[in-house]
C-alpha cells in the first residue's frame, strides 16, 4: 500500500522568508534562516503556514530567553499559564518538563495531550535546555497522513463515528493536581470527539485517535468490535510512513499541531537528566467533524 500523501509539495516552493527542509514526505520540516527572537512579520506568517502544511517544525540553534520564547509563541495564539513546574523567574507560561537523574520517563507511548478536554490544545512547543549525551528523542505521527493512508473500506467504516475521551492518571498528574482534584477529574463525564476530524486550515481530514487510556471507546459501537476497531486504528497511526523522529540538540525548538499529531517521548536515557521548556497555546475551537 502506498502511504505517500504528497501533500506538502504544493507549497514547498512558495516560502520566501524562511528555509523549509522536509524531514520526511508526510510530516516534519526543519526551518532555518530565521531568528526566533525577532522574526519579521513575513517570516512569522510563513512559519504559521509551514506549521499547517508540515505539522511539526524543528528550529535548531535558537538562543532564547524564557520571555523571548513565550513572546515568539504568541504568533500561534495565547500561551496559557502552565500547570507543570515553572523555573524561578520564568514567565508562568513557560513550563519545565524535567526528568531528573533519579526518575524515568514513563509517558513513553504514542499520545496526544489533552484530548480529554472539550477544547484540546492546538499547538505545543518544546525548547531543549538540558539533554542526555544521546537518546531522549521525540517522535511525531501525522494524523492527517494516517487518515489518507486508510483503505477506502476503512474510511467508510470510520465515517461519522465519535469517541469517548477521558482523563487518566499519569506520571505528571501528581505534579499538576492535588489528590482531590485528580479524583474529581476522573469522575467527570467523558468528552465526545469525532473519530474523523476536519482541519479547517487546510481542508484535510485527520484520524482523531489517541492512546486507549485517553481515547476510551467508540460511542456508536459500545462492543468488543468497536474496541477492536479503535485498537486497529491506534496501531495504524503508528506506521513509520506517517512519522518523523526528532533528535534534539541543545537550543532546538520544536513546535507541533497537537490535535493533528501524536507524539512519543523515547525513554532510553535513564539515569541521565533531560529538561525541555514547554509552551501551550490556548484552545479556542472544538475539533470539527469531517
Ligand atoms: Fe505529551
Amino acid at each position: 500500500m502506498n502511504y505517500q500523501s504528497g501533500i506538502g509539495k504544493r507549497r514547498m516552493d512558495s516560502y520566501e522568508h524562511i528555509n523549509v527542509k522536509p524531514m520526511t514526505v508526510n510530516v516534519g520540516s526543519e526551518i532555518s534562516g530565521v531568528d526566533l527572537r525577532q522574526p519579521s512579520p513575513h517570516a512569522a506568517s510563513e512559519i504559521k503556514r509551514a506549521l499547517i502544511d508540515r505539522k511539526v517544525l524543528v528550529f535548531h540553534d535558537q538562543e532564547l530567553t524564557p520571555h523571548q520564547y513565550k513572546d515568539f509563541m504568541q504568533i500561534f495564539g495565547t500561551p496559557v499559564k502552565e500547570d507543570m513546574d515553572v523555573d524561578a523567574g520564568h514567565p508562568p507560561e513557560v513550563g519545565a518538563i524535567h526528568i531528573r537523574p533519579d526518575e524515568r520517563q514513563r509517558i513513553n507511548f504514542w499520545h496526544m495531550d489533552h484530548s480529554f478536554r472539550d477544547l484540546p490544545t492546538p499547538v505545543l512547543a518544546l525548547y531543549a535546555r538540558l539533554l542526555p549525551p544521546v537518546g531522549g528523542d521525540t517522535l511525531f505521527t501525522s494524523l492527517e497522513a494516517a487518515y489518507d493512508g486508510l483503505s477506502e473500506r476503512m474510511k467508510s467504516a470510520v465515517e461519522g463515528l465519535t469517541c469517548y475521551h477521558r482523563v487518566t492518571t499519569t506520571q505528571n498528574t501528581k505534579r499538576r493536581h492535588t489528590k482531590e482534584e485528580a479524583e474529581a477529574m476522573a469522575k467527570a463525564p467523558p468528552v465526545v470527539h469525532p473519530l474523523v476530524g476536519l482541519n479547517p486550515d487546510n481542508g484535510r481530514r485527520f484520524l482523531f485517535v489517541n492512546v486507549p487510556i485517553y481515547c476510551r471507546s467508540i460511542v456508536e459501537m459500545p462492543t468488543a468490535g468497536g474496541d477492536a476497531l479503535l485498537k486497529k486504528l491506534y496501531q495504524h497511526v503508528q506506521r513509520p510512513e506517517f512519522h518523523v523522529r526528532v533528535v534534539w540538540q541543545e537550543n532546538t525548538v520544536v513546535i507541533w499541531e497537537n490535535v493533528h499529531c501524536l507524539h512519543y517521548p523515547v525513554a532510553d536515557y535513564f539515569p541521565h537528566e533531560r529538561k525541555l521548556w514547554r509552551v501551550v497555546i490556548d484552545a479556542t475551537d472544538r475539533p470539527k467533524a469531517a
